[in-house]
């Protein structure tokens, strides 16, 4: 029994971003050059990344870096400090499953542009791809183009969050504009699009070409499933939480792999070969990441599969990763 489970969740939280932070975490294996990819230009040491939102202000990047991630998305940063929801927001409901409703808390662009500024010197830089997760909650492009313009030269990547299910009711999100605005300041910096859950594959066609038009490079498949979209779920074994008599949060773990594989098959589809995919939602198992893998992606991110599993999923990845690259291999 993990410890940090007998404490509330995000106390238990925010105790393992101290111990990462500290380098109190075992530290991994050195990575072998089997599970090594090229992606967007970049050299990658492993496809195993940390997802948004389990590192809001870019705290710990080398200590994620010692646990054995090949990137980290940190973030979603936002233009200026956020409080996010009222606590409860936070439910860890047992069986792998999460759902959060923490609203985007964060300290803001400039404490997080300083934070990457510091992490650039580390000797952990060069092993660890960074992604930066952007959004603007009120869908402003004017603050997504500050934004850009401060993070982007700091970062690998720039990750455009325009899924995030807690932070309101807003017009659904113009894409190719929001894109457009990031894309705009990104320089060289490619900018990829985090999508939310999305069952009708017409919708997630337009949505993906919009994006692509506007100059995305690629997409992280899947944010969080909100409630009323929970259908796509194949079931949910759990009272989800409520607020005022009203279910709030969007919910992680396991039941989300099927629509995260479905995602990335259909993007994969949509904007070919080339483009990266990224598969997020549900990898619990080097099983469950080997199904993201089939499914067309070219790397994977994981939080509550970490929160349950511990960095021993990690290193479960590597080797499913490193199975289905030999299996790729023709025989001599
Ligand atoms: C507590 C919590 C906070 C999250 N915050 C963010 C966030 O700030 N930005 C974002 O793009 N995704 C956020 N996510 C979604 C994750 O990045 C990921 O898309 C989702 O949890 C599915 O992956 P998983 O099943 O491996 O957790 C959050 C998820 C959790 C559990």
């Amino acid at each position: 029994m993990n410890p940090l489970r007998l404490l509330p969740p995000e106390t238990a939280h925010k105790l393992a971003l101290f111990a990462v932070k500290n380098k109190l975490v075992p530290a991994a294996a050195q990575d072998e050059p089997q599970t090594r990819l090229e992606l967007f230009g970049k050299t990658f040491v492993n496809p195993v990344g940390l997802a948004a939102g389990a590192d809001k202000n870019a705290k710990a990047l080398a200590g994620w870096a010692r646990l054995g991630f090949g990137f980290v998305e940190a973030g979603t940063v936002t233009r200026f400090p956020r409080q996010g929801n009222p606590a409860p927001r936070l439910w860890r409901l047992g069986d792998g499953h999460i759902i959060n409703w923490m609203g985007l808390p964060n300290k803001g662009m400039d404490h997080f542009a300083a934070r990457l500024r510091d992490f650039q010197s580390a000797p952990e830089r060069k092993n660890l791809i960074v992604g930066a997760s952007l959004a603007s909650p009120e869908n402003n492009g004017d603050d997504l183009r500050l934004l850009s313009t401060a993070i982007a030269p700091l970062a690998d990547y720039l990750s455009l969050n325009v899924s995030c299910p807690n932070v309101g009711a807003h017009e659904a999100s113009p894409v190719r504009e929001l894109v457009r605005a990031v894309v705009s300041e990104a320089g060289k910096t490619p900018v990829l699009v985090k999508l939310a859950p999305e069952e009708s594959k017409d919708a997630l066609q337009k949505t993906a070409e919009d994006a692509l038009n506007a100059g995305a490079a690629g997409f992280i498949a899947t944010n969080t499933m909100p409630w009323n979209k929970r259908g796509q779920l194949r079931n949910t074994p759990f009272d989800w939480p409520q607020k005022d008599g009203a279910p709030v949060g969007g919910y992680s773990g396991p039941l989300l792999l099927d629509t995260s594989c479905r995602m990335v098959r259909e993007i994969r589809a949509i904007a070919g070969a080339a483009i990266p995919v990224i598969g997020c939602g549900g990898v619990q198992s080097g099983d469950d990441a080997k199904a993201l893998f089939s499914s067309g992606a070219n790397a994977v991110q994981i939080y509550t599969g970490l929160v349950y599993k511990g960095p021993r999923l990690i290193a479960d990845i590597k080797r499913a990763f490193r199975a289905l690259r030999r299996q790729d291999q023709p025989p001599p």
